[in-house]
């Protein structure tokens, strides 16, 4: 519906959201649960809702053009099917530019017997905050290097953002976003600016369980948090062997659950600082319980472990895609080659592209070169898939030459598409659809 969003420090734009509420509800189901969503549009314009990492039935996946027609306003469509495997998922509108609206929400699947133990838990959306309507025009930019020649580092090093409590200067050297970034008015964490953030508690001795969920249109953050380790437990909702680093990279559709233990008593800030973009980072408080709230706050410090993909090791690998690919898809992601406005996948841009043929039961392979100089965050849908000992539904492919290969198993028919979640790059093009054939 359309509704007032209200991010907190008096600041409020009118834009478009699920039940007037932003994040959008929180939908906690068990694994295995048959789920129903009615989805009732009073928006001004058709709309989809998918349901970002669950492999469900292909009707279900909410794509327009490929899985659905939109929904036109004023008419209603169920959405319904088993939900499974357990995790952390995004459910979110399909249409258009329409995410950078406030259309997002956290979807739980809980798991019956976690493989690791907690005491509570939170769940946090990341979101760039932006009080206009999105115009394509945003993602049209023409990419290059700042004045100063640097630009986003590797994908592997996201650069380091600001020092503890210094919140003035962009990561990357001055104006080096200009022109291509939609104007967002900050960073938020469950729809607050840092400015007015969120505080949850905690008391001294509980192990926390944090779920990470990154809606985001175009931004890409490395998240922190003051005076604690992370225990990363699961990558996009999949168990993963648990893996202590000091902060992670999470781009545009992915998902990190995290622990933290809380034995170090005090007011602490949880820190997602933008990779690509200048904005003060997105922030919320960690409160220990009994603790007078100080003044000073904690925030992480900008050295340390990182996560890289290579530390993940998934609890259960995908069966079937040891030995060699049945189909092998070399795929190369560009800008528009000296024609703005447009982000290509070997030179096609969606709709305007040719299908991936794959047929049920292929082990498929995929391999991405990314020459361009923005980083871009792979999603599949329908399927997880394999990236080294990692198993995951959206990876993000570094910029400069950077290289992803992805393995999965053809095991669910039907069309499903593979873009980039940056929402800019895929509306202008940078998209495909797998198609299984007999
Ligand atoms: Cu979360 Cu096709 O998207
Ligand atoms: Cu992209």
């Amino acid at each position: 519906m359309v509704g007032e969003l209200d991010v907190g420090a008096d600041q409020q734009s009118e834009t478009w959201l699920y039940n007037d509420q932003y994040p959008g509800p929180e939908i906690r189901v068990a694994e295995g649960d048959q789920l129903q969503i009615e989805v009732e549009n009073e928006l001004p314009e058709g709309t989809t809702v998918h349901w970002h990492g669950i492999p469900l039935p292909n009707e279900m996946d909410g794509v327009p053009g490929v899985t659905q027609e939109p929904i036109e306003p004023g008419e209603t469509f169920t959405y319904s099917y088993p939900a499974g495997p357990a995790g952390t998922y995004i459910y979110h509108s399909h249409v258009g530019l329409q995410l950078d609206r406030a259309l997002s929400g956290p979807l739980i699947v809980e798991e019956e017997t976690p493989h690791v133990d907690y005491d509570r838990e939170y769940t946090f959306l990341l979101d760039d905050y932006l009080p206009e309507e999105p115009r394509l025009e945003f993602g049209q930019g023409r990419e290059g290097p700042g004045p100063d020649g640097s630009g986003p580092r590797d994908g592997r090093g996201p650069g380091r953002g600001p020092r503890n409590g210094d919140q003035g200067d962009p990561p990357h050297g001055p104006g080096m976003m200009q022109g291509r970034r939609p104007p967002y008015a900050g960073l938020l964490l469950n729809g607050r600016l840092p400015t007015d953030p969120d505080v949850l508690s905690v008391e001294e001795g509980e192990r926390v369980r944090l779920r990470f969920i990154n809606p985001s249109s175009a931004t890409t953050y490395r998240v922190g948090i003051g005076g604690h380790e992370l225990t990363v437990t699961h990558a996009d909702g999949r168990p993963v062997e648990p893996v202590t680093v000091d902060s992670f990279p999470i781009s545009m559709g992915e998902r990190y659950d995290v622990l933290i233990e809380a034995e170090n008593p005090g007011t602490w800030a949880i820190q997602a600082i933008p990779i690509e973009g200048d904005e003060s980072p997105a922030e919320a408080i960690v409160q220990y319980e009994g603790v007078t709230e100080s003044d000073s706050i904690d925030r992480p410090q900008s050295s340390g472990r990182e996560l890289s993909y290579r530390d993940l090791r998934a609890v259960s690998p995908i069966d079937g895609i040891d030995g060699r690919p049945e189909q092998t898809f070399d795929l190369t992601l560009t800008d528009g080659m000296g024609r703005p406005g447009r982000w290509t996948i070997n030179g096609q841009v969606y709709p305007d592209a040719d299908p991936l043929h794959i047929r049920e039961g292929d082990h498929v392979r995929v391999r991405l070169l990314n020459r361009s100089t923005m980083i871009h965050p792979m999603h599949l849908h329908g399927h997880f898939f394999q990236v080294g000992s990692a198993v995951k539904d959206t990876v993000m492919v570094p910029p400069r030459m950077g290289r992803v290969q992805l393995d999965f198993l053809a095991d669910n028919p039907g069309d499903w598409l593979f873009h980039c979640h940056h929402t800019y790059h895929m509306e202008l093009g940078m998209a495909r659809v797998f198609e299984y054939t007999q």
